[in-house]
């Protein structure tokens, strides 16, 4: 059943009548919940449940400590909505009750049961869940539902029926390349929490640092990490908080390439003798271990020992990207060793460092997980492949019979649009995979790499964005329309800023710190409409290590941000309305914003060391304002903008365009439409305006050929 099928609204009045999913991009998607993930099921009641003072919580069923410290962190969550709550936890005469009917798994397994049933009436909210995980999650869904309405906190009635479409759903964190504290890590697991994630892969070991400490090999972190290195009591610590709210937490220590780490206690698991030094710049690295030296796997067995009894669940990752084979080629005894074992080259020897590893894994009752480049004929079924490659190759391998996971797509780094994350889907619609393929894909995670982010800034490129993630792979495949998303989106961020994620609180002292401490508000305008390069291009443009500040304008911006999602919205109906019905009252609202915002912000970004590199984009986005205005005024007038205006146009829209201080403005493509719709009016005589529209793109797209990301 679709539950958007005659449903009511959150206010409980208006019925909506949606026989279909909506497409994606309708205008008017049904207005049906503010929940993100969206739920499986949920029809709304008449009435609403008024939460006051008497409002209490209680459980029954099943005994479980995840409950009571979930109903204790629901109960100060509930009090941010300006409650007192008086009443004690009680058991079934409360107004919340959960009830686990079964118990869970003393580790957290894959595809332990995590439905869950919420039925909310004007007298009593009742999650019922067969596991205390689903009691974790409706008590989320429950806590999204409460608002403040007309002065009173209220959660509306309902009946939502829910369980996650796929039972791996990760973040990886890469407090490697920079280090980020367990408090950082702790934060992420609410966020993760909020949205329904379920693992965190905490990728641990890196060329830049070794970030946990052995007993057993301690000169891994104390000569490894620069003093920044989870203790063995921060790491259960971090695992126990985990575990409360529903994550398992899979470790990553990456082998056999970027181990340079590893190396620099240990030399002689390298292929060449060292000494090494940690590397603090960003790139794939030729140290590599030495998989033909039978040491090697004496330490590897007593290291992965004890981490296996440190992180208690079934699976551990062994990394396994982006190998660069030359030491090994370049050494005769690694050579000797492929030649007598009769190995096919390179790849045979990882292959073999993969069989090996997994054996050890296997003894300490470890499952293995690698990335794409571990995938080996002979390596046995029981091991689980992380695709980063793409989603072909995690096709490929569901197909041979190896569990996998999606990472392709997700890597939140390189800081596409949440919509492209949003829409890419482990098992996208025209998979040709069987049934039984299917039940191969694990699920997925977003990847948080940590070249490019600090404790300050890693909120931001994490929140809201990853709930979109979060999303695709809890709520059903057909939940894909985007202004949809977006829109919840926004909501479920200002969410997760009262759960204490920092990406709404950060914004402004960052943005205090590029004005020398002036006043904010014309640099968020430009701010607001500039988003950070794309890809890896940013390692390109100069030389950044481990500790370079991110203070800068590219990391306040944005990949996603409001301003520029309404700016397209506003020229999208513009451009599409018929001329008798247009209005371009936004459009000339925020044109002359930007037009006069840069003879404020100038002087203040030039008396500011870090504010001045973004000079030159304030001044452009001034000019692409007055373009605006002009190509506004060709239309309101129907006059088809004259050759040289459009000429002019053309050159101020193209000089706004390359990156500047590792920014592009983000209104460039949608002005370099305004101009071309204002310079080809006279078309829309003959023409809808759909039609021009689409005209309008295509030579957008043609002029845009082969430069265009993706
Ligand atoms: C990877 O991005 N090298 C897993």
């Amino acid at each position: 059943m679709d539950f958007r099928a005659n449903v009511l609204t959150v206010a409980g009045s208006a019925l909506i009548a949606a026989a279909s999913p909506a497409p994606v991009l309708a205008d008017a998607a049904p207005v049906t919940h503010d929940l993100m993930p969206a739920p499986l099921r949920l029809e709304w009641q008449p009435g609403q449940l008024v939460l006051d003072r008497r409002f209490s919580l209680g459980s029954v069923g099943t005994a479980d400590p995840r409950i009571d410290a979930a109903l204790a962190r629901a109960r100060t969550r509930l009090e941010t909505l300006g409650l007192t709550l008086a009443g004690p936890p009680a058991g079934a005469k409360a107004t919340l009750v959960v009830e686990a009917t079964g118990a869970g798994k003393g580790v957290q397994e894959v595809g332990e049961d995590e439905s869950y049933e919420l039925n909310v009436s004007s007298k009593q909210a009742r999650v019922t869940a067969a596991n205390p995980l689903g009691v974790l999650r409706g008590l989320e869904t429950f806590l999204q539902l409460a608002r403040v309405e007309a002065g009173k906190a209220v959660v509306p009635a309902v009946r939502i029926s829910d369980r996650p479409r796929f039972p791996w759903r990760g973040l990886l964190i890469d407090p490697c390349r920079r280090w980020e504290p367990a408090s950082v890590v702790k934060r992420t697991l609410d966020g993760m929490a909020a949205v329904k994630l379920n693992v965190l892969h905490w990728h641990l070991s890196e060329d830049q640092g070794f970030r946990v400490e052995s007993k057993v090999y301690p000169k891994l972190q104390q000569l490894g990490s620069d003093g920044n290195f989870y203790t063995q009591d921060q790491v259960r610590d971090v695992i126990a908080y985990a575990r409360d709210r529903g994550i398992r937490v899979v470790p990553e220590f990456d082998l056999p390439g970027h181990s340079t780490s590893w190396l620099v206690g240990y030399p002689e698991l390298g292929v060449v003798p060292g000494p090494y030094t940690l590397v603090r710049e960003w790139g794939v690295f030729d140290n590599v271990l030495d998989p033909s030296k039978e040491e090697v796997y004496t330490f590897l067995d007593r290291f992965f020992g004890e981490m296996a009894s440190l992180f208690p669940d079934a699976y551990m990752h062994i990394g396994g990207d982006e190998v660069t084979p030359r030491q090994w080629n370049a050494s005769a005894s690694v050579q000797d060793f492929i030649y007598r074992n009769n190995l096919p080259g390179a790849h045979g020897i990882q292959a073999h460092f993969n069989k090996r590893v997994n054996e050890i894994f296997t003894r300490h009752g470890k499952k293995m997980i690698g990335w794409d480049e571990i995938q080996s004929p002979d390596l046995p079924k029981n091991i689980l492949i992380q695709s980063w490659r793409g989603s072909k190759a995690l096709a490929e391998n569901a197909r041979r019979g190896y569990d996998g996971i999606l990472s392709n797509g997700y890597y939140l780094d390189l800081l596409f649009p949440v919509a492209d994350h949003y829409l890419n889907d482990p098992i996208p619609a025209d998979s040709t995979l069987t049934a039984e393929e299917r039940r191969h894909i694990l699920g997925g995670e977003a990847c948080m790499w940590g070249e490019f982010v600090s404790p300050e800034t890693i909120d931001s490129r994490l929140w809201p964005r990853t709930a979109a993630i979060a999303e695709r792979l809890w709520s059903p495949a057909d939940v894909r329309d985007l202004p949809d998303m977006y829109r919840r989106l926004e909501i479920e961020s200002v969410r997760l800023g009262a759960l204490g994620l920092t990406h709404l609180a950060r914004y402004e002292p960052m943005l205090r710190k590029l004005t020398g401490g002036q006043p904010t508000t014309s640099l968020r305008v430009l701010a607001d409409l500039v988003t950070p390069v794309k890809e890896y291009r940013r390692g390109g443009l100069r030389i950044y290590t481990s500790s370079s500040p991110l203070d800068r304008l590219v990391d306040t911006a944005r990949a996603d941000s409001v301003s520029i999602r309404t700016f397209e919205t506003a020229l999208d109906r513009y451009l599409q309305s018929a001329p008798a019905a247009r209005d371009d009252s936004a459009l000339r609202a925020m044109f002359t914003t930007w037009r006069d915002n840069h003879a404020v912000l100038e002087p203040i970004l030039t008396a500011s060391p870090l504010g001045q590199e973004a000079r030159p984009l304030s001044r452009d986005l001034a000019a692409l304002g007055r373009v605006g205005l002009e190509a506004l005024d060709s239309i309101r007038a129907d006059k088809e903008a004259p050759a040289v205006w459009t000429e002019r146009a053309r050159a101020v829209v193209e000089a706004s365009a390359p990156a500047r201080a590792e920014v592009e403005l983000a209104v460039v493509p949608g002005m370099a439409k305004l101009v071309l719709a204002a310079s080809q009016l006279d078309q829309l005589k003959s023409m809808t305006p759909a039609e021009w529209n689409r005209k309008l793109d295509e030579q957008l797209r043609a002029a845009a050929g082969g430069r265009g990301e993706h």
